[in-house]
């Protein structure tokens, strides 16, 4: 049997790759235990600074699978907690970047929600097209969706079911950039790389300060980034970043 995702560390980064082909990257509890143990047991890993979530240039990945799910009654949905097995992906403090190329659909672009940025390959699609399921999102896309390009947006595209592209994408804020999509992945490698280059102490509570914007109220959220920002004066990567900046040379970040 082939493996439903492959993963590969590069430097500091590592790259999943969903790899269900035959289904579009469909995403079925295997893909989900896969990913989500793969981001646990490399976030805390002091050499892993950064990830990459990608799946192929078809499709990102198609959705949640239908064929895993379509005979499911409600109790066996209930019973089993159906998906909340991807909450697992909200606690992983590494950044996560989606590279995607192709289809992200329901569940796909759902995933493609969960992680920290969004880049697209100019041929990208995104939907969530549940309704002509005869069922709404379930990983989080009404939620997500319309924190991310507001109600009306989320809603026409939640209701019709329909795909935007790259383009649409970027312009209301669901995807921060679009790249061809033959050289994407490289393109976002590369950005991984960048930020995996930080110290992974003030990278980590960046992308917590962040988070909290989208959880909390104004004034909570800026009381919780500056607290966190005083932290970090007690790590030595914020003395070397500074005295390197005063020096005139580059940071040798230890994440510590
Ligand atoms: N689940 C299971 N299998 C899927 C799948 C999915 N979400 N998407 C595609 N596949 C399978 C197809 O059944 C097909 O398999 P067979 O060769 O065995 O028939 C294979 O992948 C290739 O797909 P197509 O032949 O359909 O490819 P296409 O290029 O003609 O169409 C597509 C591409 C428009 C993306 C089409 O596959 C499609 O509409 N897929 C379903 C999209 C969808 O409805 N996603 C939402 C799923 S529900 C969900 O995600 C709930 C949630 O909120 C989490």
């Amino acid at each position: 049997m082939t493996d439903v995702i492959l993963v590969e560390q590069v430097e500091r980064v590592v790259k999943i790759t969903l790899n269900r082909p035959d289904a579009l990257n469909a995403l079925n509890l295997e893909v989900m235990e896969a990913v989500a143990s793969a981001l646990e047991q490399y976030d805390r890993d002091p050499n892993v600074g950064c990830f990459v979530i990608t799946g192929s240039e078809k499709a990102f990945a198609a959705g949640a699978d239908i064929k895993e799910m379509q005979d499911k009654t409600a109790t066996d949905m209930l019973n089993a907690d159906w998906f909340a097995g991807w909450d697992r992906l909200s606690r992983i403090r590494t950044p996560i970047l989606a590279a995607v190329n192709g289809y992200a659909l329901g569940g796909g672009c759902e995933l493609a929600m969960m992680c920290d940025v969004i880049y697209a390959g100019d041929r990208a699609k995104f939907g969530q097209p549940e309704i002509k399921l005869g069922v709404i999102p379930g990983m989080g896309g009404s939620q997500r969706l319309t924190k991310a390009v507001g109600k009306y947006k989320a809603m026409d595209m939640i209701l019709t079911g329909r795909m935007m592209d790259a383009t649409e994408a970027e312009r209301c804020n669901l995807a921060a950039r679009v790249f061809d999509a033959a050289s994407l992945v490289d393109e976002v490698m590369n950005i991984a790389k960048e930020i995996a280059g930080f110290g992974k102490l003030s990278v980590m509570a960046g992308k917590e300060a962040v988070n909290r914007a989208l959880e909390g109220g104004l004034t909570e959220g800026v009381l919780f980034e500056r607290r966190s920002f005083h932290g970090l004066f007690s790590s030595h990567d914020q003395k070397e970043g500074m005295s390197a900046f005063s020096e005139k040379r580059d940071a040798k970040f230890k994440g510590e």
